[in-house]
């Protein structure tokens, strides 16, 4: 039997989204190459990994653009 993530609040989890970026859920503190807290208070935060991002780290949906594109 697998414990959801939804039974774990205080378990940070890391799921890669196909094609996509990397969901983190849980409680963590985001910062930059500097060191400085890059806001979020969302329960989910979304790390680009494409490299597209016109808000690295974080991802703004552009990996499903040029997806579309491909096809
Ligand atoms: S993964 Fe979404 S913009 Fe890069």
């Amino acid at each position: 039997m697998s414990i959801s993530e939804a039974d774990q609040p205080d378990r940070v989890t890391i799921r890669a989204y196909p094609n996509g970026p990397l969901l983190v859920r849980g409680p963590v503190e985001l910062r930059d190459e500097h060191g400085e807290p890059i806001d979020s208070a969302r329960a989910t935060i979304a790390l680009c990994r494409c490299g597209r991002s016109s808000i690295k780290p974080l991802c703004d949906g552009t990996h499903a653009i040029n997806r579309k594109r491909k096809q």
